[in-house]
């Protein structure tokens, strides 16, 4: 089974109490229910992890381009200024997908930037928990689509090398 992980930066570990007039009621533990639920409906083992550490994120990149995992990242407060999160994001080797609870777009203006978005496939915010759930309908397909790839590849090779 595909292994995925979906990583959360500073504060969320907070939600159901963290301001709940924004980002809802829920708890930590329902994002990460919601998110196992939905890798088990689409074939993916999702692993959930959450910090407030930069270092121990930016650790956790590493060892996803490493193995080559796809990542769904909500990278909360350092979405806004993380260069060293971003520039550890920009080697990564598998789909990497932005998320946020929130549409930061019509929050404050320290919102409105993301150092994230140039370097992920694309960003999905704006719907609660069902962001994480969309991103992670996303990495389903792109991982689909670049298995597909590489199959094709080979085949090509394959067709070559006998023409
Ligand atoms: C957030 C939006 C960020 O601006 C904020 O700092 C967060 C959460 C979201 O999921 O809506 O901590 O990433």
């Amino acid at each position: 089974m595909r292994e995925v992980l979906v990583l959360n930066g500073p504060n969320l570990g907070r939600l159901g109490s963290r301001e709940p007039e924004v980002y809802g009621s829920q708890a930590f533990d329902d994002l990460v229910e919601t998110c196992r639920a939905t890798g088990r409906a689409l074939g993916l083992h999702v692993d959930v992890r959450q910090t407030d550490d930069e270092a121990e994120l930016i650790r956790w990149v590493h060892e996803a381009i490493d193995a080559r995992t796809p990542v769904v990242l909500n990278p909360a407060a350092f979405t806004h200024y993380s260069y060293a999160l971003r520039d550890a994001l920009a080697m990564r080797t598998a789909p990497l997908v932005e998320v946020h609870l929130t549409n930061p777009a019509t929050r404050e203006t320290f919102r409105h930037t993301s150092v994230v978005a140039g370097v992920a496939d694309g960003t999905i915010a704006g719907f609660g928990l069902m962001s994480y759930q969309l991103a992670l309908r996303a990495i389903a397909e792109l991982a689909a689509a670049a298995a597909a790839g590489a199959g094709r590849d080979a085949a090509g090779t394959t067709e070559g090398n006998t023409g």
